[in-house]
């Protein structure tokens, strides 16, 4: 396998996702392992997105959010279900976009650079495997169409590693 870093244009949104969603399946093409699969989504999206500081996966296990996988500062490592902006969007299993963290109750400090942040949850079926999380340092970096294309990138990965028993216990 071989990975080389293309600029990408992200004026269009939608195009510059789909083109992630083919780049993201062929980095998952073939490997079985959830670990490996889950850092790879990491790196390519810290290395494609702009504006970003961390981007990265928290699994479910034992019924609270663990972090995996990620790229940015160390992150806080165990996320109550309902608490803060991760635990927000898995308890919902909707895709949580927050303009502006000083202001969303409960939101969990990592890295104090972060001003706005996306959480899709991965989820197979009727089972909540874990989080994508994407902080960035700019108030409302986030869209409609960040949602979209990071739902359909979150969509691959789970995909990749809904059928093993280390990607979640729930
Ligand atoms: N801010 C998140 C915690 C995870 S970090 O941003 C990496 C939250 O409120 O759940």
């Amino acid at each position: 396998m071989s990975y080389t870093t293309t600029p990408r244009d992200f004026r269009d949104k939608d195009a510059a996702y789909r083109g992630l969603v083919r780049e993201l399946g062929a980095l998952l093409e073939g490997e079985p392992d959830a670990i490996a699969n889950a850092a790879n989504t990491a790196a390519l999206l810290f290395d494609a997105l702009p504006d970003i500081n961390w981007a990265g996966v928290y699994f479910l296990k034992g019924g609270e959010l663990v972090v995996g996988p990620f790229q940015g500062k160390p992150a806080c490592v165990r996320i109550a279900l309902g608490r803060g902006a991760c635990g927000t969007a898995a308890a919902r299993r909707e895709t949580l976009i927050v303009d502006d963290v000083h202001s969303f109750p409960g939101h969990i400090v990592c890295d104090s650079a972060s001003r706005s942040e996306i959480v899709v949850p991965l989820v197979s079926g009727a089972r909540l495997l874990g989080v994508l999380d994407i902080d960035s340092p700019r108030p409302g970096r986030f869209d409609a169409a960040d949602a979209r294309g990071l739902e359909s990138l979150a969509a691959r990965l789970v995909a990749a590693i809904a059928q093993l028993p280390d990607a979640g216990s729930e």
